[in-house]
């Protein structure tokens, strides 16, 4: 398969500007050149669509692909079909890896890593720490890079910057978008230290509580504010959270994401039924908090979704709390998900493709993806908004082997996924070979 395809998408129902019309799609060598009805392909490649709906490509702005390091967990290759198989065509992925991505050497690698295996387009973060704050201001800048992640609070990994002179260093250096894991450390030790007794996933929101959060977000909203330095709080999970980023809607400098999971599992239900499995950081929070989210979701304030896929092994979950490792696969479900979503009426199809697909590309400054329009690359996830279906684990593409959404009923479900006017995933089926690129991002 060539690195940009020749392709006409005919017959289907295409999500165009901030909506669904009939309409063909002719991409060239990659490319979106041409939307209209009745387009002819000449000798070209048609796709004949009927009865299923267009979106651009999904970009999922936070994955843990796990490589180097934890490919027991996941590795690019595996990772990127999963993401394929949901629709997804450009993921950014985190730096949290074995080692973790510090460095030049690093980003490299990853890099090297992806070329040839990944199914799907990409770019790293560079993970900030106490040691190479001065550094990423170039780092940041690097070809592939997709900005800078920092961790507030400690979670999967060693990458940690606690203190608040250790982050303004951080936020001082460079200038794109960080992203942010806010919970704040202090708090997170303190609490473990005072409840040894522990000994259940239901204690994660009482071990990472509310205020832990809110402490972290105040304090980097603050941080934000006095260097200037746009920020994304990734994964925001508590009322009082969205309360305090509220007053900011309309401020450019600070955007926000939350995650499937949060919007669609509640404690202590999930604790209940899924045990470690349900366990993740920031926690998933009581009605209350997930009634915040869908309202901040509803009221503009939260910018994207993001999968926040981040796999471990269901032997590694079997351990007893709080051994038991934080984070769930995520990245295949996303898309279906929210289009059933979609379906019970909790958002239109507009706000999904804002949320999933046109969002993460502006916050990123992200090149030529996002949206159907002419000049962008030609990547969409056709799906069939009626197609019922039920997510096993065992069938999902991720190492990981299993998801917090095991045998919930869905509708809808990706058919195709095309990248740069190519079919990559058919049905179930992965044709070619893997030929995701580094994205491109606008640098001021
Ligand atoms: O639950 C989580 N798991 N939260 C994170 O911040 C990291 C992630 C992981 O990498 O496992």
């Amino acid at each position: 398969m060539l690195d940009g395809g020749d392709l006409l998408l005919k017959g289907g129902r295409v999500f165009i500007d901030d909506g669904l019309a009939p309409a063909d799609v002719l991409v060239r060598e990659g490319c979106i050149t041409q939307i209209g009805r009745d387009l002819t392909a000449g000798s070209l490649p048609v796709l004949q669509l009927d009865g299923l709906t267009v979106l651009p490509g999904v970009v999922d702005s936070q994955v843990h692909f796990r490589e180097p390091g934890l490919e027991h967990k996941e590795d690019l290759a595996s990772g990127s079909r999963a993401a394929l198989a949901g629709g997804v065509t450009s993921f950014l992925e985190m730096p949290n890896t074995r080692p973790p991505t510090v460095s030049a050497e690093a980003l490299e690698d990853k890099l090297r890593r992806a070329r040839g295996r990944s199914w799907c387009d990409h770019a790293f973060f560079v993970g900030a720490s106490v040691e190479n704050a001065e550094d990423l201001g170039e780092l940041e800048r690097l070809p592939g890079c997709a900005g800078v992640k920092i961790f507030m609070g400690s979670s999967t990994g060693s990458l940690l910057v606690a203190e608040d002179a250790d982050l303004r260093r951080v936020l001082r250096s460079g200038s794109r978008r960080a992203a942010v894991h806010a919970e704040d450390e202090e708090r997170l030790r303190a609490l473990r230290e005072a409840h040894p007794e522990a000994a259940h996933p239901s204690w994660h929101p009482r071990l990472r509580d509310e205020e832990s959060a809110a402490r972290a977000v105040t304090r980097l909203l603050d941080l934000s504010a006095e260097t200037g330095r746009p920020v994304h709080v990734l994964h925001v999970g508590s009322a009082r959270e969205m309360k305090l980023l509220a007053p900011l809607r309309a401020e450019p400098r600070v955007t926000v994401e939350v995650t499937p999971q949060h919007l669609l599992l509640e404690a202590p239900a999930c604790y209940e039924e899924l045990g470690s499995l349900a366990q993740m950081n920031p926690p998933i929070r009581e009605a209350g908090h997930r009634r915040a989210l869908w309202q901040g979701l509803h009221s503009g304030l939260v910018a994207c979704l993001g999968s926040d896929h981040a796999p471990h092994t269901l032997a590694e979950k079997e351990k007893e709390y709080p051994a038991s490792p934080s984070g769930m696969p995520g990245v295949e479900t996303m898309l279906p998900l929210m289009l059933d979503q979609v379906r019970h009426g909790s958002l239109g199809l507009g706000q999904l493709v804002r949320l999933l697909c046109s969002a993460p590309a502006e916050i990123y400054r992200i090149r030529r993806k996002g949206r159907i329009a002419v000049g962008c690359d030609g990547d969409f996830a056709v799906v069939d908004l009626n197609r019922k279906w039920t997510p096993r684990g065992r069938e999902l593409r991720s190492r990981a082997g299993w998801t917090p959404f095991e045998g919930r009923e869905l509708q809808g479900r990706v058919v195709y996924t095309i990248l740069r006017g190519n079919v990559c995933y058919r049905r179930g089926e992965f044709l070619g070979r893997p030929a995701g690129r580094a994205l491109e991002f606008d640098l001021d």
